[in-house]
């Protein structure tokens, strides 16, 4: 469904450019919960970014069923963040001032899918704290709304830059049960980008960055 090919990234011009993705390819299929795992600055937030059209590749492709996004207009590109990807962040990027339904209900409605706000909302087990605002929450729960907001427009692609960075490990591994869950579903493809090495046990494909380089790439379950 997804696959990158000969993607280059770079950062910069003359003595200060930086090659933060250098050469990758890979795919990426519906139904797969994968992992991306590498050092600090490896490029997985860049990876991450590229896929989610975020941000825009030097040199290489992103065909994302049967498109190449790299080839996209911004309008088209617009379009592609809005509706077919959910990002999640480490710090959630909630808005503060909106209550849990409609920091959801904001997201469902870019792809008409208000009427599914409560149920996202009961999948992440937080239908008692609907009314509730952010911070009124704890890490993890603001998590969870974080997840419930990204699954709401229905995606194709679930992006997830150290989902559990912020949060103790039992509630972290809470948070991958979930996402781990949502990559069960045929149509979404989930991704992963974590420091915790513990995770790739659920995982179903690994994929590992070293210095903008794929240095290993592994189908663990099928
Ligand atoms: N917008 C940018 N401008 C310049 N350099 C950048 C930019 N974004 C990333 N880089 C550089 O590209 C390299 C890869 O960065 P990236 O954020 O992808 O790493 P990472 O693997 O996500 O690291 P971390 O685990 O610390 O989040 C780093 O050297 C970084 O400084
Ligand atoms: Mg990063």
């Amino acid at each position: 469904m997804i696959e990158i090919k000969n993607l280059v990234k770079k950062y910069g011009s003359g003595d200060n450019e930086i090659t933060a993705l250098n050469d990758v390819s890979l795919k990426i299929n519906p139904g797969e919960f994968t992992v991306i795992l590498g050092p600090s600055g490896s490029g997985k937030s860049t990876m991450l970014n590229m896929l989610g059209g975020m941000d825009r590749p030097t040199k290489g492709g992103i065909i994302v069923e049967g498109e190449d996004i790299a080839g996209f207009s911004d309008r088209q590109l617009t379009d592609y963040r809005r509706t077919r990807v959910g990002f999640v962040f480490q710090f959630y990027n909630l808005v503060e001032n909106l209550t849990v339904y409609e920091n959801v209900g904001i997201a469902a409605k870019l792809n008409n899918n208000i009427d599914k706000v409560a149920e996202c909302i009961k999948d992440v087990g937080l239908e008692k704290r609907m009314k509730n605002f952010p911070n009124q929450l704890s890490g993890g729960e603001m998590q969870r709304v974080a997840i419930a907001r990204a699954v709401a427009k229905s995606p194709k692609l679930l992006l997830c830059d150290e989902p559990t960075g912020a949060l103790d490990v039992a509630t972290g591994n809470k948070i991958f049960d979930i996402l781990k869950r949502y990559s069960q579903s045929d149509d979404t493809a989930v991704v992963v980008v974590t420091h915790n090495p513990d995770i790739v046990y659920m995982a179903d494909h690994v994929i590992r960055l070293s210095d903008g380089k794929v240095i290993s790439d592994e189908i663990t379950h099928s």
